[in-house]
């Protein structure tokens, strides 16, 4: 019965959780869509899936229903998603797109449609998309815009027509509706003529910043006045033209035109034209722009004189990719303010032919492979403010006064992540630089003596990775404005910072990062009053000394992560400036010990200022290892309520049960006894006719009164003495139950004030007590000495009850009592004796 009871429950909850795994599962076959952002964005990519999933709720901002089998679109097709924001039709085999199938979607910003044949637009297909923003319609069949229904879009911004057939760039009415536009790609279509009053529609709209893509077609012609007084953001022609001379006088079609930036060129795989000829640029002199791109052009070779001919007052240039070995002929007076030739092709810094450009503001010559010498100097670039040759290959000597006459505007001078250079000290042209950054460059010369001594202005200095190894305290002599001071990756003399940054007052950030530091010196910091970022990570320091970090009062964030700490004592503790708030002391070599209690209490208690806590790890003791301090400090050192409350109850007991065994040692003792003496009760009594308890104090009447009139009479019977008989060397207790209880047949209590008194006396009282109800035996004779008071006897021992079931004996010093005495006390001692022979022969 109870079997059956506690099997129903069991069954119950076994097919309650079958019937949970398999609804998980239905739910699984149901809703195969991903969940990306809860309730908010569902991806349903490739299910084959014919409609909006009914499980999509109503909430939805982002679906993705890209991939599947939706083949044509009805009104209110989507009226259970109300709330898009974007929807992703990519690739859906749509080729029907019916009269108001968006008509719900008021929110949605984006629509993409990429990759569906459309070969039916209803005329309404986009109504109710008052939100629309962006709309994509890549590869998506269209070869005509005339009757593409999106005239109503007032709020469109960007329009993708990518990779479509439109032949023609006759950019409807409509588009003047179009007022929001702000990107328009035609991108690989088959736009082969641009003529007068295509683009009118946006020549009437007082629109701006427009950026028109026409890459990837194929322009032969553009008639001149197409794109005049029309104004755009950007125009994009990268592999537009099938051959140079398409190009050239496609070109001149732009005459007219104004913008921000034109970008001309090609795409590096895809190379229509092969190398640049003379003229090709002619057009550009009609075009009126701020920044001309010139993209992945390759031979160059001979024919680059024209280059600048007619952008030579656009204030910024930019030359990607081009294979440009040398700078053409600059017309006079040009007005470039930016250039930058990123991928080019020199083998020297072209610095003669570019000092022509006199109003140069920014000059970069960046990530060209080939740039490894640079001998020529710069003249006379008054208002050159930013030099950047980084990422490079170059490789000189004598930095960097001698390159720059005349420039005595220079603030930035970028060399960074160039071969090496040696530096010499003579900041002489450039002495106001404010930033140098000379980062991943091999510096010679260097370390040893303070060489920027003269850059009193610089605030910003990066020699990270530079190969320095210092030696000299003076190295940073002179930079009394210094507020950024990167040098991660270098060295120190005797991997020991000391007085190295004395007077650096004003520095603000410090990277001393990886620096193979072993030691720090007290007086370092002294004089980083205003320090706010220290990075001394990566290094192989074993202690945070408060004197060495005290100065830095003003430290907002400090990353001493991957050094050797295995503790921050109190005093660092106190130390550390309250202005702090970014801390990371990850990947130190701690030592978890409790011993360390307030260390590991800050720990759990600093969670917003300490960095990646979790990569702050135990290391020794071994077995602690990889322990996350926080926890270790959880689990081993802070006293956990349930914990403490755990531990006193359990010590509380503990207290209880030991107090217990001291105080009932002896009952326990003969419990157990008890216990295992039931099996010997057979053997019991042979030894002793009478084990005697008495109190000490009264072992003289004991010798007197008992023992020689009792062992040495007729017939003899043998006492057991505990002074006597005993054994030596065993425990008391063991004596008293092996030697007296279990050896006698009868216990004489010899009752008096002291007995009463006694506490071993009471002990072994009780034991006989008990000892006698486990046997069921009458064998306890108390012999009661006159003087003991009654009651109190019945008090102290309860032996009222037992007074009437055992021999009672009273002794009085009368003859004639001790007679009477002596005949109950030998009558019941003989009752069950057992007689051995000599007894036997005696009687
Ligand atoms: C996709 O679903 C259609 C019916 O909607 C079915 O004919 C077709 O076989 C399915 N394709 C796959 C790959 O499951
Ligand atoms: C979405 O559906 C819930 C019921 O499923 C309904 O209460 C709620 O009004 C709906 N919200 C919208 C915007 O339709
Ligand atoms: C342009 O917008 C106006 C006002 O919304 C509208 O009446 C007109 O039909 C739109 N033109 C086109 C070609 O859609
Ligand atoms: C023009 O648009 C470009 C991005 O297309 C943007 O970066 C630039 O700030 C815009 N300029 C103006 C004047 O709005
Ligand atoms: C370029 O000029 C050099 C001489 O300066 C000549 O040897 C070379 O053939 C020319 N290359 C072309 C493509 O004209
Ligand atoms: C550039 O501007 C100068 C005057 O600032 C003018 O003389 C020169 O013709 C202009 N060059 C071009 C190509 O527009
Ligand atoms: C540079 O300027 C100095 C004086 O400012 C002048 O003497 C020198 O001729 C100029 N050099 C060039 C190449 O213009
Ligand atoms: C210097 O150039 C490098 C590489 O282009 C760049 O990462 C770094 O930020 C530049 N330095 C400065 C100070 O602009
Ligand atoms: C250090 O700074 C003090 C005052 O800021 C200045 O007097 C002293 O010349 C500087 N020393 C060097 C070597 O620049
Ligand atoms: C400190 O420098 C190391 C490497 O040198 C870098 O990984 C870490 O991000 C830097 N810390 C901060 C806070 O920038
Ligand atoms: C501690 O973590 C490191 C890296 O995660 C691992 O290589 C190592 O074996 C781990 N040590 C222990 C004792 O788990």
């Amino acid at each position: 019965m109870p079997r059956r009871a506690a099997l129903l429950p069991w069954t119950f909850v076994g097919l309650l959780q079958l019937v949970l795994i398999l609804l998980q599962l239905a739910g699984c076959l149901l809703s195969p869509c991903l969940e990306v952002i809860p309730s908010k964005a569902f991806r349903c990519m490739g299910l084959n899936i014919s409609g909006v999933p009914p499980e999509v709720p109503n909430t939805t901002q982002e679906l993705d229903l890209s991939f599947n089998n939706l083949k044509s679109l009805s009104s209110n097709y989507f009226s259970s998603v109300p709330e898009l924001q974007l929807l992703d039709l990519s690739r859906c085999h749509i080729h029907t797109i019916e009269d108001n199938s968006f008509v719900d979607l008021h929110e949605l910003s984006t629509l993409i449609l990429t990759a569906n044949s459309l070969q039916y637009l209803g005329s309404a297909t986009f109504y109710g998309l008052t939100s629309l923003k962006k709309l994509v319609l890549v590869e998506t069949g269209i070869s005509s815009l005339t009757d593409l229904p999106i005239g109503h879009l007032h709020t469109l911004q960007e329009l993708n027509l990518g990779h479509n057939s439109i032949a023609s760039l006759k950019l409807p009415k409509y588009f003047s509706n179009l007022t929001s536009l702000r990107h328009l790609s035609f991108f690989s279509n088959k736009i082969t003529y641009i003529s007068k009053g295509d683009l009118d529609a946006l020549r009437e709209a007082n629109r701006l910043n427009l950026t028109l893509v026409l890459s990837l077609n194929s322009i032969k012609y553009i008639q001149p006045g197409s794109f005049a007084k029309i104004h755009l953001g950007e125009l994009v022609l990268r592999s537009s033209f099938e051959n140079f001379h398409d190009m050239r006088t496609s070109l001149h079609g732009l005459a007219g035109l104004q913008v921000n930036r034109l970008i001309v060129g090609e795409f590096r795989d895809s190379l229509k034209l092969g190398e640049f000829q003379n003229g090709l640029l002619s057009g550009l002199c009609q075009v009126q722009m701020q920044e001309f791109v010139l993209t992945c052009f390759r031979n160059f070779e001979n024919d680059t004189d024209t280059l600048f001919n007619c952008i030579s007052n656009v204030s910024s240039i930019r030359l990607v990719n081009v294979q440009l070995e040398e700078v053409s002929e600059v017309p006079m007076s040009p007005q470039v303010k930016r250039l930058e030739c990123k991928k080019c092709k020199f083998k020297e810094v072209p610095a003669v032919k570019l000092s022509l450009f006199k109003e140069l503001r920014v000059l970069r010559i960046t990530q060209s492979k080939h740039l490894n010498s640079f001998r020529q100097k710069f003249k006379n670039l008054t208002y050159l403010e930013v030099i950047d040759l980084s990422e490079n290959r170059l490789s000189f000597t004598s930095c960097c006064s001698p390159q720059f006459p005349g420039s005595a505007n220079l603030k930035h001078l970028n060399l960074s992540f160039n071969s090496d250079i040696s530096l010499t000290g003579d900041f002489t042209n450039v002495k106001n630089l404010l930033y140098l950054d000379l980062q991943h460059t091999k510096l010679d010369n260097h370390g040893t003596y303070p060489v920027f001594l003269s850059l009193q202005k610089l605030i910003y200095l990066d020699i990270s990775y530079t190969k320095t190894h210092v030696k000299s305290d003076h190295i940073f002599h002179g930079l009394n404005s210094l507020q950024v001071l990167k040098m991660a990756g270098n060295s120190f003399e005797n991997n020991k910072l000391s007085n190295n940054f004395k007077n650096l007052s004003h520095l603000h950030i410090l990277d001393i990062s990886n620096c193979k530091l072993v030691e720090v010196d007290q007086s370092t910091f002294n004089a980083l009053s205003e320090l706010k970022e220290l990075n001394i990570s990566n290094n192989k320091l074993l202690t945070f000394d408060p004197v060495v970090y005290e100065p830095l009062q003003a430290l907002t964030a400090l990353d001493f992560s991957h050094n050797q700490l295995s503790v921050l004592l109190d005093s660092a503790l106190e130390i550390l400036p309250a202005s702090l708030v970014y801390l990371d002391l990850s990947h130190n070599l701690f030592e978890c010990s409790c011993s360390y209690l307030n260390f590991m209490k800050w720990i759990t208690e600093k969670e917003d200022l300490l960095q990646n806590e979790h990569l702050m790890v135990c290391h020794t003791p071994a077995y602690m290892k990889n322990l996350s301090l926080s926890s270790f400090y959880l689990f081993s050192c802070r006293p956990n309520p349930g914990m403490v409350a755990c531990s006193v109850v359990i010590l509380l007991a503990a207290l209880v049960f030991i107090f217990l065994i001291y105080k009932y040692y002896f009952q326990l003792y003969y419990f157990l006894v008890l216990l295992s003496g039931c099996k010997h009760s057979a053997e019991r009594g042979t030894t002793y006719d009478a084990f005697v308890i008495h109190s000490s104090k009264d072992q003289e009447w004991v010798i007197k009164e008992l023992v020689e009139p009792l062992e040495g009479g007729k017939p003899p019977f043998q006492l057991c003495l505990y002074y006597r008989d005993f054994l030596p060397g065993v425990p008391i207790v063991t004596n008293i139950i092996q030697e007296g209880f279990l050896s006698s047949r009868n216990v004489i209590a010899v009752i008096s004030t002291d007995f009463l008194e006694s506490k071993w006396c009471s002990f072994e009282f009780d034991i006989a007590q008990s000892w006698q109800l486990v046997e069921d035996k009458a064998g306890i004779i108390m012999i009661v000495l006159e003087e003991v008071n009654k009651t109190l006897l019945r008090q102290k021992l309860g032996l009222s009850r037992y007074l009437r079931r055992n021999t009672y004996l009273e002794w009085k010093d009368k003859e004639i009592s001790k007679h009477i005495f002596w005949r109950q006390l030998t009558g019941v001692l003989l009752q069950g004796k057992k007689w051995n022979h000599e007894e036997e022969k005696l009687m």
